[in-house]
């Protein structure tokens, strides 16, 4: 499984690509405005640049015709950019042209195996099964990933599975369980997923063991 950074703050793209783990980033228009980012294109061109690897980034128009243009001006932002297009019926309309033209695209907000379907058979790169958001109303958001990633190894459908809404470390070790080819995390879930208060300790005793024999 491979790791995407969800976040639009600069410091911890740098930060998490220094660990040389991070192979590429998603951001939608609630972190990128949680940021206070005025300019959208710079933003995302500057993430571009940080990270060699897909980064999402997601329309903030509706409408067929315009989500159509916006992912094509989008697209010319950067090699790796990926246009994230939501999972509604103009949104599979809107993949279904961007994929003839072969603009990537990450198909957002979504919560059902059906729309998941829909998205891969449209010609989506990626699909974002939101599993956060799902456990959040008392559904199983990691049964869904399961689910995608069964369906479409069965039909052997190449659109991966981006397990998202990820908000602790258990769903980064469920989501690999279920076989998502790529987990998107919080930065804070990214640290979480390395600590352990064992490792902690285990480091202090190796060091005060060595200092009491080591010469001064
Ligand atoms: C993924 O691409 C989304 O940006 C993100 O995972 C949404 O997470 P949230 O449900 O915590 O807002």
């Amino acid at each position: 499984m491979r790791i995407f950074l969800d976040t639009a703050n600069i410091d911890q793209i740098r930060q998490g690509a220094k660990l040389g783990v991070v192979s590429g980033v998603t951001t939608n228009p609630s972190l990128v405005s949680k940021e206070g980012l005025a300019d959208y294109t710079a933003v995302v061109k500057e993430i571009c640049s940080i990270v060699p690897g897909p980064v999402s980034a997601e329309v903030v128009v509706e409408g067929v015709q315009a989500m159509i243009e916006q992912a094509r001006e989008i697209a010319t932002w950067a090699p790796n950019v990926v246009v994230k297009i939501p999972a509604t019926a103009d949104g599979l309309e809107v993949i279904s042209v961007l994929a003839k033209e072969d603009i990537k695209v990450n198909m957002t907000l979504c919560f059902s195996l059906n729309q998941a379907i829909l998205g891969a058979l449209a010609g989506a790169t990626y699909v974002s099964p939101f599993v956060g958001r799902l456990d959040d109303i008392g559904h199983d958001g990691m049964e869904l990933v399961k689910d995608i990633v069964d369906v479409f190894k069965h039909y052997q459908l190449s659109t991966e599975v981006i397990a998202a809404s990820i908000r602790h470390p258990e769903h980064c070790v469920a989501a690999a369980k279920a076989g998502a080819h790529i987990a998107t995390v919080p930065y804070k879930v990214l640290m979480q997923m390395m600590h352990h208060p064992l490792t902690d300790i285990g480091v202090t005793r190796f060091l005060t063991d060595w200092q009491r024999v080591s010469p001064q």
